[in-house]
């Protein structure tokens, strides 16, 4: 691991403006960027720590008095580092809507239910090889307003912290065979070489019988192989 950013990142993430994707042409900057060094904070500063992780929060089928509504799953995968290295005790933090595409917000005003029995958030810390794995509820798809009849792909948000600042990704996970994803503005705002790296695959070794289907998503944090940043906001 280096401890500069590599530059072979910026080839996996998507422009800054995107105008498919109506939002970023609002926030993305009309000027060109600076290039600034980075600070020692960034570097060498602390994340944020495991004390916050409690036992069950990588379980969000576990956070209410009964069973959420949806379809159970696991999402488990491999947090790496620019080298293909496992990146060991890292923050990692998801948030999503529940089964009906409604997230637990008050500027969601989507007219489905809320799951009295879903926060739709978890965390938990990658293992010593740097292995995470949730259960969790399938995500449904929801509408935005980014356009006519636009919904995005059921997909569940990630932030990952790594070593340092400069490695944080936040990102999200969609589903395999969707048929939103070719449709949904933010996924295609992701360099076409590097969009499936968003990809979860079906996963029939983790899936557990009269249980959980199971997904695989590993996480690369920087370098030529770089998972997209993907920090829309819906
Ligand atoms: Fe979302």
């Amino acid at each position: 691991m280096t401890l500069v950013y590599p530059l072979q990142s910026l080839a996996a993430h998507p422009p800054r403006l995107s105008p498919a994707y109506k939002s970023t042409v609002k926030r993305s900057p009309s000027k060109p960027l600076i290039p600034m060094r980075h600070t020692l904070s960034e570097l060498t500063g602390p994340v944020y720590g495991h004390e916050t992780v409690r036992e069950n929060d990588h379980d969000l089928t576990l956070q209410g008095k009964g069973e959420p509504i949806g379809e159970r799953i696991i999402v488990h995968g491999h947090v790496l580092d620019e080298d293909g290295r496992g990146v060991p005790n890292t923050l990692v933090e998801l948030w999503q809507a529940n089964a009906c595409g409604r997230y637990v917000h008050v500027v969601d005003q989507h007219p489905a239910p809320l799951d009295p029995n879903f926060t739709g958030a978890g965390r938990t810390q990658s293992d010593a090889q740097g292995y995470y794995r949730f259960v969790t509820i399938k995500p449904g798809a929801y509408p935005w307003g980014n356009h006519h009849n636009a919904w995005r792909p059921a997909h569940i948000h990630f932030s990952v912290f790594g070593h340092a600042f400069v490695s944080r990704l936040v990102t999200q996970m969609y589903f395999p065979g969707d048929p939103l994803i070719p449709l949904d503005p933010i996924f295609n705002s992701a360099p076409p070489h590097a969009r499936d790296r968003l990809l979860a695959t079906y996963d029939h070794e983790v899936t557990e019988a009269n249980w959980a289907l199971g997904y695989r998503w590993d996480i690369v944090l920087r370098g030529e192989m770089a998972t997209p940043l993907d920090e829309g906001e819906s």
